[in-house]
């Protein structure tokens, strides 16, 4: 089988390096991210066929902040630095560099200077928008490297060594910001690298269940199922690398949504041949949870009390090595559990950050590389239904984040009763294949109403819909509002201890999707 070319990113810490892994997944050539701090033999040992170098955080001035092992450099591999990767690649070979303490942010304007392959079919003559983070930038370039492109406030945007075939940007071609960005990625990819786009999602099917099989060899693997379609898919992936060596295991956590438990015991049952045992923790969750407040908190509780469950689980199964989860790139990233990528936590998620270290079972996440909509292909691939390839995502944590406040039985069955509604209205109005994610999200406030001709002084319940791509970033659904005033009039009518509904109208960021 002839050799599949293959993009390495070494990762130096920017939220936005999994977009650039992306991009190059969609322009058809299988990518890896490895941590910057990653040995220059290991990066051989991957025979890479072109490097990029991601953004960061850090100033490349400071001490301490993230290098790159120089001997890479020396192997003549096409190389694309963007933001810090570009500073990075300027210190390295002998550029000047200007430090600041403000950080430009946003768009900017780019004008190409002198022609490069990486402006093919890019640049027609006028400005094009770029995406700007940065505090430092490179003043002069480094010995046998070009200026290529300019902007109002930098006089290096772009740069390049054409005969060494080292490229590097200033602005972020990864994100939907720039103008055209995968016209850039491509071009250094087919262009400058002369790759070819043979990847594909069938492909990677293939390479996951062979990976999957290498590694695990004739180990036994519990799989925390949900139902949603990540887990499902990553079981369906185990199960086919595995078979009957992979034991999967639903946890009622008392946290689910309403009917859901018996919905995806029928389902998994009906579509897959898989082994699944339901596993009924709800007083154990909800005694646990009992007077905790705080967001993390009530993570971490779920975090540790699934573990605690799944090793449980596995000890009852002998030779069990393995805890199979279908965690996904946000997830990681938000979380911050990318191995030598310095990013900042932002919640963790329970698959992730709310792991305990005493875990004794080893980790596999065969989509830990994959965003939802990339998951959503893959559960094509794999011939998944619609019902859940289409499935609105339920966070682990589920509704104990969508209760603000403590969380109680009484709570949740009113937050579960307003939420069949919404699940109800939405399906029947055709939208919920148009969303993202639709939910219910109790408050802990009370206000006064008055139903009949008595006052009530009752829970407030907010609606939160969001359309989004890859959950991250995120606006809010222009739900018609006549679907709106039939949630809110049967939530307000059916649901005993609700008498108001308010509308979430935030965008994500500064946001995020769930409350807590
Ligand atoms: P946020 O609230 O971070 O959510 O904007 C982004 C997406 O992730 C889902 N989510 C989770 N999924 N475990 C999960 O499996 C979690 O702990 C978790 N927290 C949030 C959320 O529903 C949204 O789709």
């Amino acid at each position: 089988m002839e050799q599949q070319d293959k993009v390495v990113i070494l990762d130096f810490g920017s939220q936005y390096t999994q977009l650039i892994a992306r991009r190059i997944r969609e322009a058809g050539v299988y990518s890896e991210i490895h941590p910057c701090s990653t040995k220059a033999e290991d990066v051989k040992a991957l025979h890479p066929s072109a490097l990029v170098l991601s953004g960061g955080p850090a100033s490349v001035t400071d001490p301490g902040a993230p290098e790159l092992d120089p001997e890479i450099l020396s192997w003549g591999l096409p190389v694309l630095g963007i933001c810090y990767g570009m500073q990075l690649l300027a210190k390295d070979l002998g550029g000047k560099i200007v430090s600041s303490a403000e950080r430009e942010y946003g768009r900017a304007s780019f004008t190409c200077i002198k022609s490069s392959p990486l402006f093919d079919d890019w640049w027609a003559g006028s400005d094009m928008t770029v995406w700007m983070s940065h505090g430092d930038r490179v003043e002069a370039p480094p010995p046998g490297f070009e200026v290529v492109g300019v902007t109002d406030s930098i006089p290096v945007a772009a740069m390049a060594d054409e005969s060494r075939k080292l490229y590097a940007i200033q602005f972020h071609p990864e994100v939907a910001h720039t103008e055209s960005g995968s016209v850039l990625l491509n071009n250094f990819l087919f262009k400058i690298a002369g790759l070819k786009p043979s990847w594909t999602m069938a492909s990677f099917v293939d390479q996951t269940v062979a990976g999957l099989r290498e590694r695990l060899g004739e180990a036994k693997v519990v799989c925390g199922l949900s139902g949603g379609i990540d887990s499902t898919v990553a079981a369906v992936l185990l199960h086919r690398a595995i078979g009957d060596n992979l034991h999967c295991i639903f946890v009622d956590n008392g946290l689910l949504r309403m009917n859901e438990r018996q919905e995806v015991v029928d389902y998994l049952a009906k579509h897959f041949e898989l082994n699944v045992k339901c596993v009924d923790a709800e007083d154990l969750f909800l005694s646990k949870l009992a007077g905790v407040e705080d967001p993390e908190e009530k993570r971490k509780i779920i975090g540790y009390t699934f573990i605690d469950i799944f090793d449980q689980e596995a000890s009852a199964i002998s030779g069990v090595e393995y805890l199979a989860q279908g965690t996904l790139y946000p997830d990681v990233i938000e979380s911050c559990s990318f191995k030598g990528g310095p990013s900042a936590v932002i919640k963790s998620h329970h698959n992730v950050g709310g792991l305990p270290e005493r875990m004794k079972l080893k980790l596999v996440e065969p989509l830990r590389e994959l965003f939802k909509d990339e998951v959503r292909k893959v559960a094509a691939e794999l011939g998944l239904p619609d019902e859940i390839i289409w499935r609105h995502p339920f966070p682990g944590p589920g509704l104990s984040i969508r209760i603000i406040g403590e969380v109680t039985r009484e709570r949740l069955d009113i937050l579960r009763r307003a939420d069949k509604i919404v699940q109800e209205e939405l399906r029947a109005s055709g939208w919920y294949r148009r969303m993202w994610q639709g939910f219910a999200v109790l408050l802990p406030l009370k206000t006064v109403g008055v139903m009949g001709d008595g006052r009530t002084y009752e829970s407030v319940c907010a609606l939160r819909m969001v359309d989004s791509i890859d959950a991250m970033t995120a606006d809010w659904t222009r739900v018609p509002t006549d679907i709106l005033a039939r949630i809110s009039n049967r939530i307000i009518n059916e649901v005993q201890g609700i008498n108001r509904v308010v509308l979430d109208i935030s965008s994500k960021p500064p946001s995020t999707i769930e409350w807590e």
